[in-house]
């Protein structure tokens, strides 16, 4: 960092960028200042001002907030107890003339089931589909990593994700107009070009503003994505152990790898647990006034017991582990 003078927008960002890219098997990544912000970017891009946006309320309140912040209207959807994310069916439900887009979230660290029905309904109708990566790192389906179905995949890597760097977050996306586009927008909607030597500087963008990664962030970004596999693996150890003592648990479909950001059972008196997701729903923070039942039931009934990277259990046999946490 030193040596390059650049303390953001430098050449530790691009690395970042390369390898995210690379380790998700997709052309393009783009470094921000957090998953918010992943989120904020990507609907702008979309234009979504004065438009419908499914978001389901079984979320973290950054996934509503984007859509409020970037000009959507946010239309609420259910959850399934199977998986906890939305479903096709939902989507189709909710879906009008007024759909600009829908967002899925990969909740706990596995990927929504029915993404691939989701995905194709969108095509079908034109709906952008943004995909809210903040719990899914390392995640995949069939072989393709969380973000890939959709416009983009937002990701985060604050204090208590699988891949934390403190504050942070990274959009991956297959086109290369929304990659370009984000690195203008993230840097207050300033574009500097090489022209016969000399820096020009022009600002096409009017609505970009503070989204940049400082270099410092990139740097352990780069060190957390290599150990990435190995927080991984510790985590599918610990819970090939759980699914030992949890009956009553999330079921992943054939070609399903979670990230297990978190390990999600239902109606255990666990004594040790790490926060659940999640237990307050955002349409009653919003004061949407409806309810969703599904998305009501899981939040009274699921708990997580704990799954985080460094838990002094891990290495306890499957009977110790029953007695500490039942
Ligand atoms: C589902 C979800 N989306 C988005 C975010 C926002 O990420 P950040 O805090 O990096 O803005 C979070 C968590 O923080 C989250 O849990």
């Amino acid at each position: 960092m030193f040596d390059s003078n650049f303390l953001s927008d430098g050449p530790l960002t691009v690395r970042f960028e390369e390898a995210f890219a690379e380790f998700n098997k997709i052309p393009y990544a783009v470094a921000l200042s957090s998953g918010g912000t992943g989120l904020l970017g990507i609907l702008e891009f979309l234009d979504v001002r004065g438009k419908e946006v499914i978001v389901p309320t079984n979320t973290f309140m950054a996934t509503p907030l984007a859509v409020r912040r970037a000009g959507g209207k946010i239309v609420f959807a259910d959850c399934s107890r199977k998986d906890l994310c939305v479903t096709a069916d939902e989507i189709m439900r909710l879906a009008g003339q007024d759909t600009k887009a829908a967002i899925v979230v990969h909740i706990g660290g596995h990927i929504t089931f029915q993404i691939e029905e989701i995905a194709a309904f969108c095509t079908a109708k034109g709906i952008a589909l943004v995909e809210d990566c903040a719990h899914a790192h390392g995640a995949s389906y069939h072989g393709k990593a969380a973000g890939s179905w959709g416009v983009a995949g937002a990701y985060s890597f604050y204090a208590t994700k699988t891949m934390p760097t403190g504050e942070g977050g990274m959009v991956i996306t297959h086109q290369q107009e929304l990659a370009d586009w984000l690195k203008v927008w993230r840097n207050y909607g300033k574009k500097v070009e090489q022209v016969r030597g000399k820096s020009l500087i022009s600002y096409p963008l009017l609505n970009g503003f503070h989204a940049r990664m400082p270099e410092a962030v990139a740097a352990l970004g780069i060190v957390q994505l290599h150990r990435l596999p190995e927080i991984l693996e510790w985590k599918r150890v610990l819970a090939a152990k759980y699914d030992h003592i949890f009956e009553n648990r999330i079921r992943l479909p054939d070609g399903m790898e979670s990230g297990l950001y978190k390990y999600i059972v239902f109606d255990y008196p666990l004594k040790e647990r790490t926060g659940s997701v999640f237990g307050e729903l955002c349409h009653w923070f919003l004061h949407d006034g409806r309810s969703y039942q599904e998305s009501e039931w899981v939040a009274a009934h699921h708990c997580c017991p704990p799954i985080y990277y460094g838990w002094d259990g891990a290495e306890l046999s499957v009977e110790e582990l029953r007695a500490r946490l039942l």
